[in-house]
């Protein structure tokens, strides 16, 4: 139970024992700490619906909890709001029971199968600088549902199937027309090297691209190409399974070094078997009908307040469509990997898609009622010139040179700052890599998801003000607080009762969590922790200023404060795990 709950349970228990809603006794933190560290605004609520006045209501309330144990000052202000503060006692408890609690009071919630979506790159192409996005978001939003208690699957879902593969074999077809793959008498087997890099194929991308708008024939070609690709012609997919190799290699190093894991890498192939029968089954069922020979699905309600086209299930030539991978995806999920929840991290742009896919999973049962599914669409990342992203040369960053660059700023700032100065260097490095990537991912998860921001190396690697590389600081002027208590040999204690402000304002900010976090996986926001983090190092901040923990000379304060700088760590570490950020040792 956290703080807020016991607070507004005992608050509520005063409101009904004088007949009024128990919900009225919601305890939440105080907008004007000044006037006290939590409050209750329920008797203006109850006041009107019991037809009171509101100030004699709140004074009826204030009375009753006058013997509570837990509270140690209530006043009341305004028209009827209450003010209130816990005991210093009751803050010790808290803390104790924070300290022995590795999920800092969040509750486990009964376990749903849940699968992220995140990732969508497509093969033959590299990650840039807008791909950071979805990759952090999904990867927090990952993890949070882990510590929910949710057995949680992460899938890549890659572009692997759609048209640009029947551009690459045909653009491969000219270049290299004496190859095995394009034989339809060939024999035997395929070689098993690759007869293409991942930087061939990156090239020869765009190329096709711009010969299938420029081409009439290789156009006609490359779609007849598709077409035998997904039918299955042997050396079509011989070479096609080269295509992914290469590509998903060149991926996972991009993805590692981001410290994204996904659980799967299915793409949209992977479903293709599906897709035939269930063609089929929506046309017998009558979900899916022919309009200008193309098979769709209408979608529209009534009430809509935009306008929904019909789902395009098989185009009028005969392919089948993204959306139908998209659907063939769903049922997969809820078939193989009994998928209770299915959360989509995808560009805000595609909204529309996924909103004619999720109901057509609906009408044609591909999803019950009992699932879960859920586009939480991220906007765009433009340059720190609120403008789309460009290198000086015009293209948009590759995210490799990105996540380089944002090591080497790290090193820099470092350096500037004096800080790791006289380490090892590997450890300098490590430093450097932590710090670097904390501040491109603090940098994208302080805004929300749907929010487009400016991607500004500079701002984020700062160690001053809001930033990854400030929080790591902060937690490594912890650490090294509590390294020099030990050499000392001064160890953490039992919580003794607060003595001042700025540590029962840590206190109450590290009690807090359960409710921050419920708020962040609701919303898939993981912004909201990373205010928190922030928060939560300010108050660790002033509490150092004020507490100077290796000078005090009562033991029992000591020691208390020694528990509570060790929590404020584990829980501050556990808060930037959540955003995928790891802490160093030092700095
Ligand atoms: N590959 C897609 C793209 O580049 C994104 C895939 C997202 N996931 C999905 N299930 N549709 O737009």
């Amino acid at each position: 139970m956290s703080l807020l709950t016991d607070l507004s349970a005992i608050v509520g228990a005063a409101f009904e024992r004088l007949g009024l809603d128990a919900a009225l006794g919601e305890v939440v933190r105080s907008q004007r700490p000044e006037l006290g560290q939590f409050q209750c605004n329920g008797a203006l609520a109850g006041a009107k619906a019991a037809g009171r006045n509101p100030r004699d209501l709140a004074s009826a309330v204030v009375e009753q909890l006058a013997a509570e144990p837990m509270i140690a000052r209530l006043d009341l202000a305004g028209p009827g709001f209450i003010n209130l503060d816990v005991t210093d006692g009751c803050l010790a408890d808290r803390l104790a029971a924070l300290a022995a609690d590795d999920r800092f009071g969040v509750q486990q919630e009964s376990p749903r199968k849940v699968i992220v979506d995140y990732g969508g790159a497509n093969v033959a192409k590299d990650l840039h600088v807008g791909h950071i996005r979805v990759a952090l978001i999904g990867e927090s939003i990952k993890r949070m549902f882990r510590l929910a208690g949710h057995d949680v699957i992460g899938d890549v879902h890659l572009g692997d199937w759609g048209a640009p593969m029947g551009q690459l074999i045909t653009e491969m077809e000219d270049r290299f027309p004496g190859l095995p793959y394009f034989d339809p008498d060939h024999e035997g087997g395929y070689p098993e090297r690759s007869p293409v890099t991942i930087e061939d194929l990156q090239e020869m991308y765009p190329e096709a691209a711009r010969k299938v708008a420029d081409d009439p024939d290789f156009a006609a070609r490359s779609r007849a190409a598709t077409v035998a690709l997904q039918a299955g012609r042997p050396g079509y997919r011989a070479l096609w399974e080269h295509f992914c190799a290469v590509s998903i290699e060149a991926l996972r190093s991009v993805y590692d070094a981001l410290g994204v894991e996904f659980d799967l890498w299915l793409g949209e192939a992977s479903v293709h078997d599906r897709i035939a029968p269930m063609v089929e089954r929506m046309k017998d069922g009558g979900v899916a009908h022919v309009s200008d020979g193309a098979l769709v699905v209408e979608v529209a309600k009534p009430d809509d307040s935009r306008e929904i086209p019909p789902l395009m299930l098989v185009n009028s030539r005969g392919a089948f469509t993204y959306a139908t991978s998209d659907l063939a995806t769903i049922e997969e999920r809820v078939d193989d990997f009994a998928a209770q929840e299915i959360v989509y991290i995808v560009d805000l742009r595609q909204s529309l898609h996924f909103e004619q896919v999720f109901r057509t999973a609906r009408l044609a049962g591909m999803a019950g009622d009992d699932v879960i599914l859920d586009h939480s669409g991220n906007g765009t990342v433009n340059g720190p010139d609120g403008r789309p992203f460009k290198t000086r040369a015009g293209g948009i960053p590759r995210l490799r040179d990105t996540i380089a660059e944002a090591i080497a700023r790290a090193a820099t700032r470092l350096d500037e700052s004096d800080l790791a100065t006289e380490y090892p260097e590997a450890e300098r490095q490590e430093i450097a890599r932590r710090v670097g990537l904390a501040a491109l991912k603090y940098g994208e998860l302080a805004n929300h998801r749907a929010s487009d921001y400016s991607f500004d190396l500079d701002r984020f690697t700062q160690l001053q003000g809001k930033t990854g590389p400030y929080i790591q600081y902060v937690t490594a002027r912890a650490s090294s607080l509590l390294a020099r208590a030990a050499h000392l040999g001064f160890v953490p204690g039992d919580p003794a009762p607060p003595g001042n402000d700025a540590e029962r304002a840590l206190i109450i900010e590290l009690a807090h969590f359960p409710e921050v976090f419920d708020r962040a996986l609701t919303g898939r926001a993981p912004n909201v922790l990373a205010e928190y983090a922030y928060d939560l190092a300010g108050r660790f901040n002033r509490f150092y200023d004020a507490c100077h923990v290796l000078t005090e000379a009562d033991e029992g304060r000591r020691s208390s404060w020694l528990r509570l700088v060790e929590t404020t760590l584990r829980e501050l570490a556990l808060v930037l795990d959540l955003l995928g950020i790891e802490v160093p040792q030092r700095m």
